[in-house]
């Protein structure tokens, strides 16, 4: 029986990846390399998780089971539990605008409130115990407080409200309404987890909330290092962090807006970290389409160190976009459900810290790792 059953907000790349690995490991074809914590996050292994659906805004997506699409993402294969998991229609709120695709959603022809009551019969209907979203990278949107979110939706005010916002209010007032708690996860940069007025609502309904973004690539690797050089006492003089890649993901950053949220989920870490600002540009670069999920990456840092001698790092290579993020995420789920079984809710900034880009102040992956290795011992 799952232990975990899954639902996606937003079945692209980085979901379709994970179904297809997780089906790959029940079948024995595929081992754990990846996923951090492998089967020792005690109550669910890799293998009691089970993707029950997705709700997207993709017209060839909607209404149809993963089988039918699966071919989109060259690198991934059907499974046979593929044609079980059905893909319902989402809400748009502009973050497909620019898209190469026709969408079709539910707020095209219902307002938020109806939209809201539609997404959280549909969670409860399908018994979820996590909700992620990853959908399109949108611009980022605040709002002041729960009444002020509240007012949004029951006004119909579909211009103050993003997409993860909105899948965010529904996964916890589901949770609140059949009584039982939920593992939200916001994968995208987005400000949720971020917010005093999501984490208010997580609490509320007894829910985890865990975000925001996934740390998953040169991220991790730019803070890990900066604990290293700041630890032999080095002045780092600057920071270059660029990456090219071929998904949809970076198509839909060539819209500025959307590329200023991964700039500030991505800059924030080195300064948190070193303790002192200094001139960087970490951020995509460009849609290069043939280099498909495998993104190309460069990073540069100068500094300084003893006897004024000056030393330079530059690291360059190809690295897997989804796939990482997918082994992420199979933890992030399990290390969710765990907390909830604690009686915990609310941000659980020990889990946050380990796998998300941006909550608070960053420290390096390497320390939260061992905060994150206590936590799940503890009891
Ligand atoms: N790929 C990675 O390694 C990685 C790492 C960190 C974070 N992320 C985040 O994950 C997100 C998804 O990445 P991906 O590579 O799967 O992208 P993708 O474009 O392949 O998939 C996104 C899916 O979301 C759907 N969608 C768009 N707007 C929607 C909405 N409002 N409601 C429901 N569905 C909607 C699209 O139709 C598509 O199916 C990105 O926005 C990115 O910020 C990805």
């Amino acid at each position: 029986m799952a232990r975990l059953k899954i639902g996606f907000f937003g079945f692209g790349y980085v979901a379709a990846t994970l179904t297809c690995g997780i089906e790959r490991v029940k079948a024995g074809e595929i081992d754990l390399t990846g996923v951090p914590l492998e089967n020792r996050i005690p109550g669910c292994n890799v293998e009691e998780i089970e993707v029950v659906c997705g709700f997207d805004v993709d017209k060839k997506k909607i209404g149809k089971d993963v089988s039918s699409f699966i071919s989109m993402y060259p690198e991934l294969k059907t499974m046979d539990s593929f044609d079980k998991i059905k893909i319902h229609q989402g809400v748009n709120l502009n973050s497909a605008e620019g898209m190469p695709f026709k969408t079709e959603s539910i707020d095209d022809n219902h307002t938020l409130y109806e939209c809201a009551k539609i997404i959280v019969e549909r969670i409860i209907e399908e018994d979820l115990d996590c909700t992620i979203t990853v959908t399109a990278t949108e611009e980022i949107y605040d709002v002041d407080s729960v009444s002020a979110l509240e007012a949004i939706i029951k006004e119909d005010r579909k211009d103050k409200i993003t997409a993860s916002m909105f899948y965010a209010y529904c996964a916890f007032l589901a949770a609140k309404k059949r009584e039982r708690g939920i593992v939200h996860i916001n994968g995208i940069p987005s400000k949720i987890a971020n917010s005093p007025v999501f984490s208010e609502l997580s609490e509320k309904s007894g829910s985890v909330l865990i975000g925001d973004d996934i740390s998953s690539g040169q991220s991790r690797l730019l803070s890990d290092l900066m604990e290293h050089y700041k630890e032999i006492n080095r002045t780092i003089l600057s920071a270059v962090g660029a990456n090219w890649g071929g998904n949809m993901d970076f198509y839909r950053l060539q819209d500025e807006k959307r590329n200023e949220s991964k700039k500030i989920t991505k800059t924030g870490c080195a300064k948190d970290i070193l303790g002192y600002d200094m001139p960087s540009d970490i951020k995509p670069h460009a849609y290069l389409q043939n280099l498909g999920d495998k993104k190309a990456i460069f990073m540069h840092f100068p500094m300084k160190l003893f006897n004024g001698a000056e030393d330079e790092i530059y690291i360059c290579g190809r690295i897997n976009d989804s796939p990482a993020a997918a082994g992420m995420l199979i933890d992030m789920g399990r290390l969710g459900a765990l907390a909830v079984s604690r009686g915990e809710s609310g941000v659980n900034a020990t889990i946050n810290s380990f796998y998300c880009k941006w909550f608070g102040k960053q420290h390096s992956k390497i320390l939260a790792y061992q905060k994150l290795i206590g936590w799940v011992k503890d009891n």
